[in-house]
């Protein structure tokens, strides 16, 4: 028998508030702490942010007070969450570490929902912006090394590889090419709607943090590089939406919410190593089964469905952060060379010569002054080669192989 969060008692909302100590506890220690435990910590935040965000949406949209009461209380609990759990990253680790873990996160997680992932199209999506993070992971890499003089590594672990991906230079598209074809909300699975859901939250969390912190490094190429990789997470964000169903309720969208965030911190309970967080995790579950149960309530009294019209029987199985390093160089063999068309995907050599996408690269790559580029020209030029960290061989691509230099 698997978990079903729906007949499970949970905290009843009303009992969630904190006081200002039990939202403020001490952070995880950056030398120590997994890098998994990070990337739960920056995914699990992402999910807050989405819920509080989603509740403004919805209460927006809506004129009945009632309605907007209950969502006024959910939110300010998930607002809770997301204070509590993005504060467990410390002040120690510098806004350029942290954004390592923010790619950490846009592989490991992307890479396990794309293998995981039934629905093809759902899949494609997945596996063609895996490549533009994972280069996002490299050009950071290259920029922290040289502006703070620390090793990648010491952030991202064994786990990870970092070496070019699709080049960010190549990746801005035009945005009339940004959107994909949506799922249906009547015969898709489980499965995709949690993804879905899940993937929108992290990348739009990426695209808010960089919105921000863009302008606290002093060097102009630093800025320049959040900029740049910032342009390319409203892609992903643009990407990555347009493949859920818009025709569903509020309400069911709200239900849906709910139930991802159940199904995230039993995911995290189940493969948390560090046990003080595990138990944060626990906590968490409690908290989003109470807000499941309100969510059920609203769906049942104002469209007449029960919850488990839209919801399976048990949790589908957990999200993991594992290594995919095999994964991500087989999507990057078979894949570094796509852009995107309209709905769908073509290599760069099959584009008609007048495609949108030359127009597009021509606007803004024009000048010569790329910064993710410069990133990478002016590590080689300081330190006579790039920073790569290769574990599994050479990089599946030629081209994309580091070019000879004197080091
Ligand atoms: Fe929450
Ligand atoms: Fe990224
Ligand atoms: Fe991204
Ligand atoms: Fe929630």
């Amino acid at each position: 028998m698997g978990f079903n969060p729906l007949e499970e008692k949970g905290i009843s909302p009303e009992k969630q508030v904190m006081n200002w100590g039990q939202m403020n506890i001490e952070p995880y220690d950056k030398h120590s702490v997994h890098p998994y435990t990070r990337t739960r910590v920056i995914l699990a935040n992402g999910a807050e942010f989405e819920g509080a965000w989603f509740g403004h949406q919805f209460s927006r949209h809506c004129s009945d007070t009632t309605v907007k009461q209950k969502l006024a209380l959910s939110r300010r609990l998930e607002q809770q969450q997301q204070k509590l759990i993005n504060c467990l990253i410390p002040g120690t680790e510098s806004t350029l570490e942290v954004t390592l873990g923010y790619e950490q996160v846009a592989v490991d997680l992307t890479a396990w929902l794309a293998r995981t992932e039934p629905d093809e199209t759902v899949k494609a999506a997945l596996d063609f912006a895996l490549l533009e993070d994972f280069d996002h992971l490299y050009r950071y890499s290259n920029l922290i090394e040289m502006t703070e003089g620390k090793d990648p590594r010491d952030v991202v672990g064994d786990y990870t590889e970092i070496f070019p991906g699709r080049p960010t230079v190549e990746e801005h598209c035009h945005p009339l090419d940004g959107i994909r074809a949506h799922y249906d909300k009547d015969t898709a699975d489980i499965v995709t709607k949690l993804h879905v859901l899940t993937i929108v939250a992290a990348e739009q969390q990426t695209m808010n943090f960089y919105m921000n912190v863009c302008n606290r490094p002093e060097n102009m190429l630093a800025r320049g590089l959040y900029q740049e990789i910032g342009m390319i997470e409203e892609q992903h964000v643009t990407h990555y939406e347009s493949l859920a169903d818009p025709r569903m309720t509020w309400f069911e969208r709200l239900l849906l919410h709910e139930y991802n965030e159940c199904h995230l911190y039993w995911s995290c309970m189940q493969t948390e190593t560090d046990e003080r967080i595990r138990g944060i995790w626990e906590h968490m579950l409690d908290c989003e089964i109470g807000h499941l149960h309100a969510a059920a309530e609203m769906l049942q009294k104002y469209e007449g469905r029960p919850a488990e019209s839209v919801l399976p029987e048990s949790l589908p199985a957990p999200t993991k952060f594992e290594s995919n390093k095999e994964y991500v160089r087989r999507i990057l063999e078979s894949q570094v060379e796509l852009r995107t068309d309209g709905t769908g995907y073509k290599p760069e050599d099959e584009l008609a010569a007048d495609a949108r996408y030359f127009e597009y690269q021509k606007m803004v790559n024009e000048d010569g002054r790329v910064p993710s580029v410069q990133v990478i020209e002016d590590h080689v030029h300081e330190f006579g080669g790039e920073y790569r960290l290769s574990t599994e061989g050479e990089h599946p691509v030629a081209r994309l192989r580091e070019k000879q230099t004197a080091r």
